[in-house]
């Protein structure tokens, strides 16, 4: 069935043309001129509210509070005027799902009803997000610090010295091992993936090394080992520190000369299979506190660490579309408010905890744009600008950022569209510095603005 849209516009002409536009598409569309009218409907009937923000009935905001309350679940999208971005935000923060700015081309309306209509499904019939396909299984970032990173990775990619990846937990260990696989010559061999620290050593060791039938009690059968079956490809071990140093001593014998006997065996094999391990630990305090053994980290030839995410936040809004993309929610954005906050914080768990605090947005929050309100609490309320705690928090780059942006303010005489051209930046993103570092607050008195600054007229 065709999805029905309901129209509430007080200019009639208005009304005509989103009827014309959006009957192309085959939309069952119906019209009122007046916000009374609409209300005397049972909205249930409709998929989407499209409405005008002005109307001399009803502002748009107050109708917008009375569809919400009685129809939570339907999608509104607000048409708004050119220049009123105040009014739009305050809608979003309300619960509109989206907006389109007047004058709109057919095109254009077309465009945005069909995409809100699939997010609509997609919230109505979707509980979990898309599910991982192997084409995610790829870096995202552009900035230096990755860049160099992706060069480390693809120096050697395909040498068969072994590799020790160290890095915060979340921040791509797992995917470093994959794309030194499969940038290697050994990519049509196997990749097996070893949880150390999530199987006990005993088990763990004939897990590794295989076992001869009779070997221990319950050993009825031969069992392949997985370093074994890993043969002519990868074998990852995640987690390396948690395997005990006994058994560690074992793993560097194999090391030391690719050889192996399964348990109860008396044949030596000899294995041709690339080890490549992880550790969330720093490895040299492990060594330093006896819990690894120094022969067997020699035996690691290459040393790689991924950096964290707060190495390289210039990459946290290409990060966040492709996450976005990734889940089946190519059709939503954050708003640059919301992206700068996730751009502030710290991110102790690096990529994982930001695919979380994405996961957690987009099921809660099921509107096409994401406001820093839909953010979860802990970035809802992030430390008012301009107090001593904010201030310890600022690196030393936002620091330079925001001198720089209050010396050209100052020396353009608070002129904010000459500070945006000087520093050859977009005003808005001037207008969220001003705001986030609470600027004006250095304008001497006399200067201030009658209204508030970071406001757009
Ligand atoms: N640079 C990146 N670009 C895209 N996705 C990334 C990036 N880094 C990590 N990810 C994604 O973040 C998640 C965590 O990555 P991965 O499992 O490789 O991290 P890890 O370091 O092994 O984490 P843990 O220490 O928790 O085991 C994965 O879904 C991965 O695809
Ligand atoms: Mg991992």
């Amino acid at each position: 069935m065709s999805a029905r849209i309901l129209v509430v516009d007080d200019d009639a002409v208005a009304c005509e043309f989103l009827q014309e536009a959006l009957l192309r598409d085959g939309y069952h569309v119906e019209a009122f001129t007046s916000v009374s009218e609409a209300l005397d409907r049972n909205l249930n009937d409709y998929d989407l509210l499209m409405s005008d923000i002005r109307m001399p009935d009803m502002d748009g905001l107050e109708f917008l509070k009375i569809v919400q309350a009685r129809y939570p679940l339907l999608p509104v999208v607000l048409m708004t005027a050119y220049g009123s971005l105040e009014t739009t935000m305050d809608a979003l923060s309300m619960g509109a799902w989206d907006y389109i700015s007047k004058p709109f081309s057919p095109d254009d309306c077309r465009a945005l009803v069909k995409k809100v209509l699939e997010l609509r499904d997609l919230r109505n019939n979707r509980t979990v997000l898309q599910p991982r396909t192997e084409k995610d299984d790829k870096f995202v970032g552009s900035s230096a610090v990755m860049v160099d990173f992706y060069k480390q990775i693809a120096r050697v990619a395909d040498s068969p010295a072994s590799v020790l990846i160290e890095g915060e937990s979340g921040t791509g260990k797992e995917l470093t091992a994959r794309s030194l696989h499969s940038m290697s010559s050994r990519r049509s061999g196997p990749f097996i993936v070893v949880h150390c620290g999530a199987i006990p050593d005993n088990l763990l060791e004939s897990e590794l090394f295989g076992y001869e039938k009779g070997a221990f009690t319950g050993a009825d059968q031969r069992h392949t080992g997985l370093i074994e079956s890993a043969e002519g490809g990868t074998i990852f071990l995640d987690e390396i520190s948690e395997m005990s140093t006994a058994l560690q001593s074992k793993l560097l014998r194999f090391m030391q000369n690719g050889e192996i006997r399964r348990i109860g065996g008396h044949e030596v094999r000899h294995v041709a299979v690339r080890v490549v391990a992880a550790s969330n630990k720093k490895i040299d305090d492990e060594v330093r506190k006896d819990r690894f053994r120094l022969d067997l980290l020699y035996r690691f030839i290459v040393r790689l660490r991924v950096p964290s995410l707060r190495e390289h936040k210039e990459d946290i809004p290409l990060l966040i579309d492709s996450l976005l993309a990734r889940f089946g929610y190519a059709g939503v954005r954050l708003s640059s408010e919301a992206v700068e906050t996730l751009m502030l914080y710290d991110w102790p768990g690096n990529v994982r905890e930001l695919e979380n605090v994405l996961q957690q947005t987009l099921l809660l929050s099921p509107f096409s744009v994401i406001l820093q309100e839909h953010l979860p609490e802990r970035f809802r309320h992030p430390e008012p600008s301009g107090n001593a705690g904010a201030k310890t928090e600022m690196t030393p780059l936002e620091a330079a950022q925001r001198d720089q942006i209050l010396r050209t303010l100052i020396a353009t005489g608070w002129n904010q569209t000459r500070t945006a051209e000087v520093l050859g930046i977009d005003r808005k993103t001037l207008r969220l510095k001003i705001r986030r570092w609470d600027l004006y607050k250095d304008r001497p008195e006399d200067d201030k603005p009658e209204s508030p600054p970071g406001k757009e007229r």
